[in-house]
């Protein structure tokens, strides 16, 4: 049976900790080169990306495969080819696709007709693979996050998702400071979320504390109100003083100094987003691994 990682949820609460372990002996292990011999796998990215472009290229190489990034304004997909021609035809050459898209379904429609793995690189829905270096990082550097609590600040977004589901496959905490009008309808089928308009009480306590920008990629049109109805919501050096002491704050990046966060907060002592950042590449290995070799 093929796995697909559209979501967080296609893996159970072991199953993920056992990836992320994995991941963990990836990173902290020697050579890797031979683990996924002849491996290739294409990425089909409709919006632009550094860190999952890039994390997913070299995780390749370093196993022993390769990787080639497929621009859609350079496949017949970005003239009319039809999703599922294009999917039947790439997935019968390739082993495994990641796809960054604008809409979730695409991924859903990619990977229905798909005889080989396909990864959600990012959709306006969700971004799982960002989670998987979150979840690694707070394990890293706190061990398990049963039971801890974890706070977003901001626009509940794809990556903002993808902490919802996580919460409830881990078991952890989820409170979210912002906006009412900004709560989307999908929040409902979470039952464990927190939403609250003070950020003090979103803050303290918290053992993790997140946010992501105020206008994601596809959101451009609202800009001006999303700038306006956010601004109550930065994450800076005095909200995260509100939180346990050993709090940690992450970033997915890319982050807007100013917006989202104050202009100095990634460097603050409590930020651990370069880490973060460094962690898409040994979560990237953990989770091909599971799906393109016999882990
Ligand atoms: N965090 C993240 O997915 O970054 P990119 O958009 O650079 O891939
Ligand atoms: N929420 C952001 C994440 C970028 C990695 C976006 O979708 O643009």
């Amino acid at each position: 049976m093929i796995t697909n990682f559209l979501d967080l949820d296609t893996f159970s609460a072991e199953e993920l900790e056992d990836l992320l372990h994995l991941s963990m002996e990836v990173k902290n292990g020697s050579d890797q080169s031979k683990v996924l011999p002849g491996k290739f796998i294409g990425l089909i990215f409709e919006k632009p990306s550094t860190r999952t472009r890039v994390s997913f290229e070299v995780a390749m190489t370093q196993l022993g495969g390769k990787a080639s990034f497929l621009s859609v304004n350079d496949l017949q997909l970005g003239r009319g080819e039809p999703i599922q021609d294009t999917s039947k035809v790439l997935s019968s050459m390739v082993d495994g696709l990641v796809l960054r898209t604008m809409k979730h379904e695409t991924q859903i429609e990619f990977s229905s007709n798909s005889s080989v793995p396909v990864i959600n690189g990012l959709s306006n829905k969700s971004h799982p693979c960002q989670l998987l270096a979150d979840l690694l990082t707070f394990y890293e550097e706190k061990g398990s996050i049963e039971g801890k609590k974890v706070t977003w600040f901001g626009d509940f977004n794809n990556v903002c998702f993808s902490y919802a589901q996580a919460s409830e496959l881990l078991g952890f905490e989820f409170w979210i400071a912002c906006p009412e009008e900004y709560i989307p309808p999908s929040a409902e089928i979470f039952k464990n979320l927190h939403f609250t308009q003070s950020i003090t009480e979103a803050a303290e306590e918290s053992d993790l504390i997140s946010t992501d920008v105020w206008v994601s990629m596809g959101d451009e049109k609202d800009a001006k109100k999303r700038l306006r109805s956010f601004s109550g919501y930065q994450v800076n050096a005095d909200v995260l003083d509100l939180a346990n002491p050993d709090v940690i704050f992450l970033h997915c990046l890319p982050a807007i100094r100013g917006n989202e966060i104050s202009e100095n907060l990634l460097d603050d002592s409590r930020s651990r987003v370069w880490k973060q950042a460094e962690n898409r590449l040994h979560a990237q290995k953990g989770l091909l691994l599971k799906l393109l070799g016999d882990y």
